[in-house]
């Protein structure tokens, strides 16, 4: 905000973000950015797109055109449809309405690499919405109001809800390639034959690094119901001669002797006693001298204005979900050391942040 911008036209601004999200959610799950789509097939980018008439539209979402017009009117004003001009020849019959989308309206569009249609739906659920709500009773008391709200954990909801869970893992997957560019700054991979990513979801990160590193062997440690999706993940990728997924619970017993763990942006879904006993169960998997690394974004390293706002933000949401917390490097260096880590190195990045530790 500049210091002349009127501050009422600033604080609207600021009121109306869930209007925005729910928006973009609704137009994923009406089908409209992939209606874009001329047949099946990857969306590689905006110049695979020509302009679709209103009624072409409509018609293959089976909605009514005068509807449909205002939910495109708000994407026209987000930025992820256009709403070309028709030339201006006088003598030819007006054109009907037609509309093209753009390459960031693309993202949303099913089979996109970024998964974003999974983070916005994720993001949206009625149980994170309505869990939200209650954001005010979470700073009161620290507590994860997700439970409150919910009845149950957020990780047994998204077991006993399979498209959730599905979402929920489809929007982590798409960080790998960020995720294994910082720990390859870090220097993480150096040495590196074997290497645990605990919790690692469906595998992008373990996939990533194999395609990086053709000696590295990679397994996932994670819940049951993210390994069966992982493990196809490796089979579909050619990648299942040098990785596995093992279920399992890293408060009880992890895959031991690999030669580095990783824990990419878990810690932060738990409180200090939780991250405690997390990094003791991955201690006790480790030889001496074997290396940790944590993937996490620090409260305290650079960031631009906006990552800043997204992860003081993504901070209150691991509040309401987890009663958790982002954390300072001094932060995760205590806890580090209280579990057996010695010889801490921290090596931020403009995306993710990687603190090594070795098992002491
Ligand atoms: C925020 S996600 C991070 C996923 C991935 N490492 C990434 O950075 O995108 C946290 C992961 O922890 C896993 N998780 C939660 N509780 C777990 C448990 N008790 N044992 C093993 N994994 C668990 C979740 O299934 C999920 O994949």
């Amino acid at each position: 905000m500049t210091d002349d911008t009127d501050p009422i036209v600033a604080a609207s601004a600021l009121v109306r973000g869930h209007l925005v999200s729910l928006s973009i959610r609704a137009a994923v799950e009406l089908g409209v950015f992939d209606a874009f789509l001329p047949g099946s097939g990857t969306p590689t980018g905006p110049d695979s797109y020509a302009a679709v008439p209103l009624h072409t539209l409509a018609a293959r979402l089976t909605l009514e055109p005068r509807q449909l017009a205002r939910l495109l009117t708000v994407l026209v004003d987000l930025g992820l449809v256009t709403n070309p001009e028709p030339g201006a020849d006088q003598e030819a019959e007006p054109s009907p309405p037609a509309y093209e989308i753009t390459a960031v309206g693309v993202t949303f569009v099913d089979g996109h690499p970024s998964r974003l249609r999974d983070l916005v739906l994720m993001r949206t659920e009625r149980s994170v919405l309505d869990s939200w709500q209650r954001l005010d009773a979470a700073l009161r008391t620290d507590a994860a109001v997700f439970e409150t709200v919910n009845g149950v954990d957020y990780w047994t909801f998204l077991a006993q809800h399979p498209n959730q869970e599905t979402r929920f893992n489809g929007a982590m997957a798409r960080r790998g390639i960020e995720q294994a560019e910082a720990l390859g700054a870090a220097g993480a991979l150096d040495g590196t034959r074997t290497l645990v990513d605990v919790g690692g979801g469906e595998g992008a990160l373990v996939s990533e690094l194999l395609r990086r590193h053709p000696d590295l062997k990679g397994v996932v440690a994670d819940r049951p119901e993210v390994t069966t999706a992982a493990t196809e993940a490796f089979f579909g990728q050619c990648l299942a001669d040098r990785a596995y997924a093992a279920p399992a619970d890293f408060f009880v017993e992890l895959p031991s002797g690999a030669d580095a763990y990783v824990l990419s942006n878990v810690l932060h879904d738990w409180d200090d006693g939780d991250c405690r006993r997390i990094l003791r169960t991955v201690r006790a998997a480790m030889e001496p001298g074997a290396r940790l690394w944590v993937v996490e974004r620090l409260l305290d390293a650079e960031r631009s204005d906006d990552a800043r706002l997204d992860l003081h933000l993504l901070d209150l949401h691991m509040l309401v979900l987890f009663g958790a917390r982002e954390r300072t490097r001094a932060e995760y260096g205590a806890l580090l050391l209280a579990t057996g880590f010695t010889d801490l190195s921290v090596a931020t990045g403009p995306a993710w942040d990687v603190i090594g530790a070795r098992a002491g």
